[in-house]
């Protein structure tokens, strides 16, 4: 899988994708992420992104013609499955989007920026608009790097215990198990007798209480409609 982001602030979140999982996928080969400035696409001198509003409101816009630029150039080489915008009024991301997205072969995340963009990038230009949740940042930057987080470590080979993806919070509707590691007593916090039984479909069956329990006690919403 391949991801384009583009942004005016590459310097946010190109450390980001040089740790951990993100650079164990790109080492692998199992992802591309490719982090674009947008200002290497404008054509004035300045080298402008943004300009003035139409209408006279406070706040700049970010103009058209550099995205649109980065966008077609970037089209005109591979096909892409989609075009995101990163925008608090977008479609909310939850891991049915991420499991849902995780099989394209080449996606695109403009990053927004400031008070917004020009809305003719996102009529002519975006296939679909996401938001991370209901609060504002200064920036799509983070929403980005959430997002391309929460698909990349699903891709069959990139995390090496598979089932530890496929057992997380949200996959199946049911927050995780609770988890623990040695020492089996510490400061006489013991870990739950059943997981030193050594008794494995009783280890299932409480994991299951478990989720279940902590489900319902702190996301009973997943348990209700078509959750996840
Ligand atoms: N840009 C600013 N706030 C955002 C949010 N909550 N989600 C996605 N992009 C954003």
């Amino acid at each position: 899988m391949r991801i384009d982001i583009l942004t005016v602030l590459p310097e946010m979140i190109e450390g980001f994708f040089d740790c951990s999982i993100m650079a164990r996928a790109k080492k692998k080969g199992l992802a591309e992420i490719v982090i674009h400035n947008i200002r290497d696409y404008t054509t004035d001198k300045h080298h402008r992104t943004d300009d003035y509003p139409f209408g006279g409101c406070a706040g700049m816009v970010m103009k058209i013609e550099p995205i649109d630029n980065l966008i077609t150039k970037l089209k005109s080489e591979r096909h892409y499955d989609e075009v995101i915008f990163t925008t608090p009024d977008g479609e909310q991301w939850n891991q049915k989007m991420a499991n849902t997205m995780s099989m394209c072969e080449n996606l695109i995340i403009l990053c927004g920026h400031f008070k917004g963009i020009d809305y003719r990038i996102r009529e002519h230009l975006i296939t679909k608009e996401v938001s991370i949740g209901d609060y504002v940042l200064t920036g799509g930057e983070l929403a980005a790097a959430v997002m391309a987080d929460s698909l990349v470590r699903i891709i069959p080979g990139v995390i090496s215990d598979e089932q530890s993806a496929l057992s997380d919070s949200f996959q199946d509707n049911l927050l995780a198990p609770p988890v623990y590691t040695r020492p089996a007593e510490y400061k006489g916090w013991r870990v739950p007798d059943v997981l030193l039984s050594g008794h494995e479909a009783k280890i299932r069956d409480w994991e299951f209480q478990q989720s279940l329990e902590r489900t319902k006690r702190l996301r009973p919403d997943l348990l209700e409609g078509d959750g996840i």
